[in-house]
This record gives structure tokens, C-alpha cells and sequence, in this order.
């Protein structure tokens, strides 16, 4: 039995516990401990809440965390900050989710319901795939990136560590977003993104280099 805990206990923390207690349903050997928050949530949370990343540092048994942040980059400072040997990271695939091949997923990486991955695909550690975003054949995505709701990648787009990709947003056959590039809601990619850069719109256009 893997004593499971996620990191973040906002609603992003709250749908990976749906994911979590479904993955429980289908007989996973999975036991829900709670969340870890820097926010002190005891309040709203009793004794659901675990503590903060103090805490964690100092859990004295084996934990799977599962960071709930919808935040690439802070994703990746709480992960820095997790020293603790005794975490381990989760891979939490939706059973929900549509894997239509044997697809690579790295450690700490979520795959939310809905999400539908074809074929030859690469998913590195800590990236997130929300809901019913669509992933094409031979597409790699590195680690720490966050595809949001409804997202959908046709073949051979690359995506390099960091990358944002927002709700609803489309990005064509061969496109290459580089490090920490960020492409807005809505917007239709057509082109490259050099690393930091950000984009929008219909053809997206950049709004910061
Ligand atoms: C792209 C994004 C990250 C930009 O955020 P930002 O850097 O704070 O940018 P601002 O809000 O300052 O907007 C800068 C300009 O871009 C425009 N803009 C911002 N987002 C846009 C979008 N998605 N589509 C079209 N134009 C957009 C703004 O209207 C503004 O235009 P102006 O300078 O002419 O007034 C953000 O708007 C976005 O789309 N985030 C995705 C959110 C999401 O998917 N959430 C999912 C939650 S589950």
C-alpha cells in the first residue's frame, strides 16, 4: 500500500484528489494521507491538513507526493525545496484519461480525465496534462510543463522544460515552444516561441520576448 499526500490544497489539489480517490475505486494500492499546504488550511482542512513543507522535510516514513500547483515554475521551486529522502513522486494517470498507446510518463507527472494521448508520445517529471487536453503522435514534452484544460498539440510539437500552454489553445504539427515560453488561452500557435517568450491570440502573436 503507497501512503499517498498531495502538495497544494487548492482546487487543483482538490481535482488530483479526485483522481486519486478514483485510481482507489479501480483498486489501486494507493492510501490518501491528506494535504501539505505553506498555508496553514487546519481550519478549513481538520485533520486532512498534514503541515507545511516543514512538515514534510520532516515526515518520518516513506510518503508519495503528488504537487498539485498549476504553476510550472512554482511547481518546480517546491519541488527544489522538498529535501526530505523519504518522498517519493507520484505518477498519477487518470484512469479516466485515453492512453491509445504505451506512452512514457515521468515521475511527478498528473494526467487528468479526459486527457487523450495518441501515440509515440514523451512526458517528462512533473508535467502537468489537464482535462480533456489532446496530445498527437510523436510529441515530447518536457519536464515542469502545464497544459491546460481543453489544450490540444498536433503531431511532432516539442516542448521544452517549463513551457505554459493555456485553457483551449491549439498549436500546430512541428511547433516548438522552448524553455519557459508561455502561449495564452485561446491562441493558435503557428510558430516557434524562443525561451521566456509569451504569446497570444489568433495567429498568436508575442507579447513579451
Ligand atoms: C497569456 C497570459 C499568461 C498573459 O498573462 P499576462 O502576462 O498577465 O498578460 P496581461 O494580462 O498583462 O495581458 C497583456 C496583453 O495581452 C492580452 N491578452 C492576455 N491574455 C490573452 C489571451 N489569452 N488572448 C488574447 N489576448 C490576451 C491582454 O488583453 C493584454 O493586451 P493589451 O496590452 O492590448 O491590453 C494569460 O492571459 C493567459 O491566457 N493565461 C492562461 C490562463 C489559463 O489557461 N488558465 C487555466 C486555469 S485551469
Amino acid at each position: 500500500m503507497t501512503e499517498i499526500a498531495i502538495f497544494g490544497a487548492g482546487g487543483f489539489g482538490r481535482e488530483v484528489n479526485l483522481i486519486i480517490q478514483q485510481l482507489i475505486k479501480k483498486g489501486h494500492p494507493l492510501h490518501f494521507l491528506g494535504y501539505f499546504d505553506d498555508e496553514d488550511k487546519s481550519a478549513e482542512l481538520g485533520q486532512s491538513y498534514l503541515g507545511n513543507l516543514e512538515d514534510l522535510n520532516n515526515w518520518n516514513k516513506p510518503i508519495s507526493i503528488a504537487v498539485a500547483v498549476g504553476n510550472g515554475l512554482v511547481r518546480k521551486e517546491i519541488v527544489n525545496k522538498i529535501t526530505n529522502p523519504k518522498v517519493d513522486y507520484a505518477r498519477l494517470i487518470s484512469p479516466y484519461a485515453i492512453f491509445n498507446d504505451i506512452i512514457e510518463v515521468g515521475k511527478g507527472s498528473i494526467v487528468c480525465a479526459g486527457a487523450n494521448l495518441t501515440t509515440n508520445i514523451s512526458i517528462g517529471n512533473f508535467t502537468v496534462i489537464n482535462l480533456n487536453a489532446t496530445i498527437g503522435h510523436d510529441c515530447i514534452l518536457s519536464d515542469f510543463c502545464s497544459i491546460m484544460p481543453g489544450v490540444n498539440l498536433a503531431g511532432n510539437v516539442e516542448l521544452e522544460k517549463g513551457v505554459f500552454v493555456g485553457s483551449g489553445a491549439n498549436i500546430l504539427n512541428g511547433v516548438r515552444m522552448k524553455e519557459n515560453s508561455v502561449l495564452g488561452s485561446g491562441a493558435v500557435l503557428i510558430n516557434d516561441l524562443a525561451a521566456n517568450e509569451k504569446a497570444v491570440g489568433v495567429p498568436a502573436k508575442t507579447i513579451r520576448k
